[in-house]
């Protein structure tokens, strides 16, 4: 295998935060070095390429970053169709979860999986997203809710990024619902805060995500295992007034946090303590299409305090069952108002800022080489059709 790539005849959106929103530069090329990239820029500047091992010609087409599905939760067993139904039936969200269905049903079907089964599926969804372009995709633990299952989780989510030529980054979720019969409080003492231990004690854990709402856990029980996420140097990001506002944002901000996600209920202050933060606010339009949700997270406000956007699938059993982050990147435009261009930081660059990756999501000399090609002449066709995927090819690494 070379150690040498250089694309040439191609339109390249470096996502470089310029001002165009897309770093586009036409008649361009790039040379790949290694895992890395090495030099970006007109064909004109390109010089000799006969004696290069491997020159591709995209002839024009479009070159963007890997995308980065920074927000999923592709591991779990089982899945939520009956819910579905119930939900077109007149039920909430709540209400399912409430009477008993919902996350905690999720739960049950994960506890019962071995790992070989659940690394399958998992891996028949990487697959899916990998297909679409993507580089780098986080996972999320939460259907385990007793120690064993969440650390099964996470060791099969590492397993996918073994199994693939993919970047995995872990997020320990423990605190994502409070298991039948469980008092929550007594939940993050006995079974969250030793389990978040004794995953960090494998390596397993990149980040600590957690629930913050009336049917999940409340900002003073999150505190405690961020508290705990510090003690260890791992950074924190939150599910946060995705249904309600009862201060999930302020809280994350107040923790450094790498992203607040979902945030359609966040006000003007909760975007202004995102921007003092330096946090990412990741938009997950698949879940509030799913519920037929109203609320849309406050976008002025982010694009007014300069917090950046990342956008997602959420790919979940229940309330995101979306294995599309060109679809994500639509919907967001779509249904939130998001410029293309936007959208596409959002898979991107910001997507990367969201998972503390600072190697990625851009087109720049330094950067990893993981690469999507697109067949399209303009970015902003990546956000414009619905359940068309133009992928022509994908280089991760460096390598094709
Ligand atoms: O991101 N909001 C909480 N967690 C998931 C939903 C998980 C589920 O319904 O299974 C989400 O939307
Ligand atoms: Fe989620």
């Amino acid at each position: 295998m070379p150690d040498h790539l250089t694309i040439t005849n191609a339109t390249i959106a470096c996502m470089d935060a310029s001002e165009d929103g897309y770093g586009l530069i036409r008649d361009a090329a790039l040379r790949v070095q290694g895992e890395r990239i090495d030099w970006v820029g007109p064909m004109a500047d390109l010089g000799d390429t006969s004696a290069e091992a491997q020159v591709i010609d995209v002839g024009g087409r479009l070159v963007t970053p890997g995308l980065i599905d920074c927000h999923t939760h592709i591991v779990h067993g089982g899945n939520r169709a009956r819910e579905f139904e119930m939900r077109l039936e007149g039920a909430s969200y709540e209400e399912v979860a409430r009477a008993g269905g919902g996350i905690v049903s999720t739960v049950t079907a994960t506890r019962g999986a071995d790992e070989d089964l659940l690394l399958a599926q998992a891996l028949s969804r990487a697959d899916a997203l990998i297909a679409e372009g993507v580089t780098t995709i986080e996972i999320k633990s939460g259907y385990g809710l007793d120690i064993e299952t969440e650390l099964k989780m996470l060791r099969v989510a590492r397993a996918v990024g073994e199994a693939r030529p993919v970047r995995v980054v872990t997020s320990f979720l423990g605190a994502h619902a409070v298991p039948k019969g469980a008092d929550a409080d007594a939940y993050i003492d006995e079974v969250c805060l030793p389990a978040l231990e004794a995953a960090h004690a494998e390596g397993l854990v990149d980040a600590v995500d957690a629930f913050c709402e009336g049917i999940a856990f409340d900002t003073a029980q999150i505190a405690r295992v961020f508290d705990q996420a510090v003690a260890l140097g791992l950074p924190v990001k939150l599910h946060a007034e995705q249904l309600s506002n009862i201060g999930g944002t302020r809280l994350a901000a107040r923790y450094g946090a790498l992203s607040a996600d979902h945030v359609e209920y966040a006000d003007e202050a909760d975007a202004r303590a995102l921007a003092e933060a330096g946090s990412v606010a990741v938009l997950l339009p698949g879940a509030f299409y799913t519920l037929h949700e109203t609320q849309k997270p406050p976008v002025a406000a982010f694009r007014a305090h300069g917090v950046p956007m990342a956008v997602a699938t959420d790919w979940n059993p229940g309330s995101s069952p979306m294995g599309s982050v060109l679809l994500a990147m639509n919907m967001a435009c779509t249904l939130f108002g998001l410029t293309p261009a936007e959208a596409l930081a959002g898979t991107t660059h910001h997507a990367a800022q969201a998972l503390g990756l600072y190697d990625r999501g851009e087109i720049a000399p330094g950067m990893r080489a993981d690469l999507a090609i697109w067949d399209v002449e303009e970015p902003a066709e990546l956000s414009y059709r619905i359940g068309v995927n133009p992928l022509y090819k994908r280089i991760f690494g460096g390598r094709a």
